[in-house]
């Protein structure tokens, strides 16, 4: 299939772009590089550096690659960033998927499979949480993926988009050649592994007061090459209907402290920790169940282990130390 991937320059959208290039896809990426990396982009795709905005752009792109379906991942993605500027993340997260909503239909593409998020649960009471868990996004970061949740359900039943959802947990990991690199980085992978790297000087953690086993947020990490195959699984099954699926690894899932814990076994370092406040808009536990995606498209975490994540995120780190800058 010839396939519209936005954000595609991003640290997920690259590794399922590689994903859906080697299942024999053709991949254009559409990409504004606000926070992606040119240097992420596979020289086997088309590169159009535009806006979801600018509807000339999207729509030539529609037209000149005769694109079938679309991966829909470009997107702002920082709880905190978003309390502080929601109208960022209601533009960026809603009116520009909406803009992409509606040149699909001006171009007649009727398959979409959207970057959702654990995020529009909010602070779920039952664990693992399931698809039918009730949406209560505690911050416009949820809210804004949400709310365009919301409108592919109307876009299906009016216009018969079909869609898949799929709400990530916590994406972690690296390919080989392609891994994470935020500027400023706030996930805790990476900064652990920064810290046994000397590139910062510890982990803070925020928060050992949480009602969980050692007092530290308890997540649930899944492989980022995983994540990517289920948007293969997904596409494949958009002829029989939308659907919503959560993308974890289910189980107990693991607390900060033993995220750290194993990159120092991962690493051989020493990773100094200090604890320090909680940090706004965390819950305690999101821990996903996966079993309606496993079960209907037979998904499966092959790397689900925390160590070998980890691993994978260590080695592109070791290769890449600048992250993509100097690349
Ligand atoms: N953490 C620390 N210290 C750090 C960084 C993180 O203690 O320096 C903790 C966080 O408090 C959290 C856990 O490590 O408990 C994981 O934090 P991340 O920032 O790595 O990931 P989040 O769980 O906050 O966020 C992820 C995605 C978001 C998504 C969210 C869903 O990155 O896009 O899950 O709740 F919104």
């Amino acid at each position: 299939m010839r396939i519209l991937v936005t954000g595609g320059a991003g640290y997920i959208g690259s590794v399922v772009t590689e994903e859906l290039l080697s299942d024999g896809h053709t991949v254009v990426v559409y990409d504004n590089l606000s926070k992606g990396h040119r240097a992420s982009i596979s020289h086997s795709t088309e590169f159009v550096h535009a806006d979801l905005t600018d509807a000339e752009t999207l729509g030539q792109t529609f037209a000149q690659h005769e694109i079938e379906a679309v991966v829909h991942m470009a997107a702002d993605s920082l709880v905190g960033e978003s309390v502080e500027n929601p109208a960022r993340y209601y533009q960026n997260n809603l009116v520009a998927g909406l803009c992409l909503l509606n040149a699909m239909r001006a171009a007649g593409v009727q398959h979409i499979v959207f970057s959702s998020t654990a995020a529009t649960y909010g602070e779920p009471e039952e664990q693992p949480i399931a698809e039918t868990a009730p949406n209560n996004p505690t911050n416009p970061y949820g809210a804004s993926k949400l709310a365009f949740e919301h409108a592919l359900r109307w876009y299906d039943k009016a216009y018969d988009l079909r869609y898949a959802s799929l709400r990530y947990f916590n994406a972690a990991g690296a390919s080989e050649r392609c891994g994470e690199s935020h500027d400023p980085e706030t996930h805790l992978i990476p900064i652990a592994l920064q810290a046994a790297a000397g590139s910062r000087t510890h982990v803070e953690i925020y928060g050992d007061d949480y009602p969980t086993p050692d007092g530290t947020c308890v997540r649930d990490y899944v492989h980022v090459i995983d994540l990517a195959r289920a948007h293969i699984l997904a596409l494949g099954a958009l002829d029989q209907g939308s659907r919503i699926y959560n993308l974890g690894c289910g189980g107990a899932g693991y607390s900060v402290r033993e995220v750290i814990q194993a990159a120092r076994r991962i690493t051989g370092r020493p990773i100094p920790e200090r604890v320090g406040p909680r940090r706004p808009g965390d819950p305690a536990i999101l821990v996903a169940s996966a079993d309606k995606i496993k079960r209907e498209l037979g998904w499966n975490p092959a790397l689900q282990d925390l160590e070998v994540i980890i691993e994978s995120a260590w080695r592109w780190m070791l290769t890449n130390p600048n992250g993509y800058h100097g690349t």
